[in-house]
């Protein structure tokens, strides 16, 4: 019998448990604790891997991530090395990923973070927002999530601009490719959304140089920088000094550096700094399982797996 083993942290491991086991009544649904060898094991459905994830897992048919972000996943020095690794992906992650990005660009655009706190300081001062025309966004990722909240922003009439490993060709954004044009990408740049994956050569590259090169006449107050990728992409205390000293206007942040936001953290007191706890686009157990079960299903008849990521890539 083919057996799935489930090893989740910050999510109801037990509940997905159950709603697997519903999904797929001829498979043995396992958890950390249970009576199984681990030899037996098939499939482990991952997230946040402990130390000894895959001890003894010599049977493993592929590597199921919740998340679609899988570096942590990758950087685990136990990591199987000839398993592959299957990402989550599917169009109601796209959506909600796409809904943060797009209610955090007008938010910006329309300077309710300026109003907000004039509003706080019964201050009454009639700032002008651009129109969107007038509003460059630059999307760090022309991935899956980048496309779709591109495609989501054109609707709006932003002038977009993506920057990628490799050439794209989208309606309505200007592709700038490779480290070459990162500059020239950045200069064009009012708002700034990173959707990038981690991988070593995208690590802290929301560094205050970068922040440095966005254009600075286009919004009133600054350029801002959305985070929705990882927060090793972003250096939390150039970030602050950039909020601080107007290099940025503001910021919106789904990620950080260290998770949960250590208490300490000078962003908490920042007024034009705007974050979310890691939930722009979190996987539901309603689509995870109806994703994962697709894949385990198919794959056991012997169809190829989707969404396999490239490891040497790092996506
Ligand atoms: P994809 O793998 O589909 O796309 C990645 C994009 O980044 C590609 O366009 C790729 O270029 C580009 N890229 C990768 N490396 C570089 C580089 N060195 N220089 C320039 N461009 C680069 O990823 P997704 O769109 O599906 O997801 C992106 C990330 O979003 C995930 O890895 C995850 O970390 C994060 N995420 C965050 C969530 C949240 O709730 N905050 C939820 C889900 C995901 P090319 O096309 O040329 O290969
Ligand atoms: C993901 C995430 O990678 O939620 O899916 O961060």
């Amino acid at each position: 019998m083919t057996t799935l083993l489930l090893h989740l942290a910050d999510f109801d491991e037990a509940r997905w448990a159950q709603n697997f086991a519903q999904a797929l009544p001829d498979v043995r649904v396992v958890r950390r604790g249970d009576d199984y060898r681990p030899d037996d094991v098939d499939y482990i459905f991952i997230w946040k891997p402990s130390p000894d994830a895959f001890d003894g897992l010599g049977g493993l048919k592929a590597i199921l991530s919740l998340g679609a972000g899988v570096d942590a996943l990758l950087r685990h020095p136990g990591l199987p090395p000839d398993v592959p690794v299957v990402r989550f992906m599917d169009s109601d992650l796209m959506q909600r990923m796409s809904d943060y990005v797009v209610a955090n660009v007008t938010m910006h655009q329309r300077l309710f973070t300026r109003f907000r706190r004039d509003q706080l300081a019964r201050r009454w001062k009639q700032l002008y927002p651009p129109a969107s025309r007038h509003t460059s966004v630059g999307i760090m990722g022309l991935g899956t999530l980048g496309q779709d909240a591109a495609r989501h922003l054109r609707v709006f009439g932003y002038p977009l601009r993506g920057w990628s490993r490799s050439p794209k060709s989208i309606e309505g954004v200007e592709g700038f490719v490779g480290p070459e044009q990162f500059d020239a990408f950045l200069a064009g740049t009012d708002i700034l959304v990173n959707l990038l994956p981690l991988t070593p050569e995208t690590h802290g590259i929301l560094n205050y140089a970068t922040f440095s090169k966005l254009r600075r006449d286009g919004l009133d107050g600054g350029p801002v920088v959305i985070n929705a990728g990882r927060g090793g992409h972003q250096k939390d205390a150039d970030i602050v000094r950039a909020l601080t000293d107007g290099t940025l206007g503001a910021a919106s942040l789904d990620v950080f550096e260290v998770e949960p936001l250590p208490q300490d953290s000078p962003l908490w007191g920042l007024d034009n700094c705007y974050f979310t706890p890691h939930i722009a686009a979190a996987s539901t157990e309603v689509t995870g399982v109806a994703y994962f079960a697709k894949v385990i299903e198919d794959h056991e008849a012997g169809l190829p797996l989707p969404n396999v990521i490239d490891r040497r890539r790092g996506y």
